[in-house]
């Protein structure tokens, strides 16, 4: 019976597009609002190493590019989820990560050795990460993405 056979070409494909973004060494990231058009838009997010190391820490660096200038007195916002509960909520002003004024372009923003010791436990957080300017609501960036931490000590890449 030949009415059931497989794709040949499906399953390699849906294999290397399941990778890609791990080859790259970006994570997969979504807007935390899908429905809305974010000034800031996201193209990029990297977990460096990922997974992160309890006994390393780790980096995220997020690349994207701004529609408008982004004022100095912006609030970035970073917390961490493990499911439905809220582990930490930090804010950073935006100036002490990024080079201020940050006009409209590309944009890099930098976290480096981002858990607490205390936050440096296995499984990992669902991130959310956020750019709000003064006295506004909505933020002008959000993603939120997911990161692993383990504990061990090497890695087999
Ligand atoms: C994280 O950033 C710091 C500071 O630039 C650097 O020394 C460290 O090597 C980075 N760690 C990783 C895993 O990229
Ligand atoms: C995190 O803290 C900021 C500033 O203190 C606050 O506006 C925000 O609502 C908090 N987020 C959550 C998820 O509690």
């Amino acid at each position: 019976m030949a009415i059931s056979q497989p794709q040949p070409l499906l399953l390699p494909l849906l294999v290397s597009l399941f990778f890609l973004p791990t080859a790259l060494g970006a994570t997969d990231f979504h807007n935390c609002n899908p429905l809305r058009k974010y000034p800031v838009k996201v193209k990029t997010v990297e977990i460096s190493p990922d997974p992160v190391k309890i006994n390393t820490n780790g980096n995220i660096t997020i690349t994207g590019s701004t529609s408008i200038d982004i004022p100095d007195g912006a609030t970035v916002n970073l917390n961490l989820r493990r499911y439905d509960v809220l582990i930490s909520n930090r804010s950073y002003s935006l100036c002490d990560i990024v080079a201020c004024p940050v006009a409209s372009g590309p944009i890099v923003v930098n976290f480096f050795n981002v858990f607490t010791q205390r936050e440096l436990t296995p499984w990992g957080y669902f991130v959310s990460i956020s750019i709000t300017a003064e006295h506004q609501e909505d933020p002008m960036m959000c993603v939120s993405f997911t990161c692993r931490i383990t504990s061990e000590q090497t890695s087999l890449l």
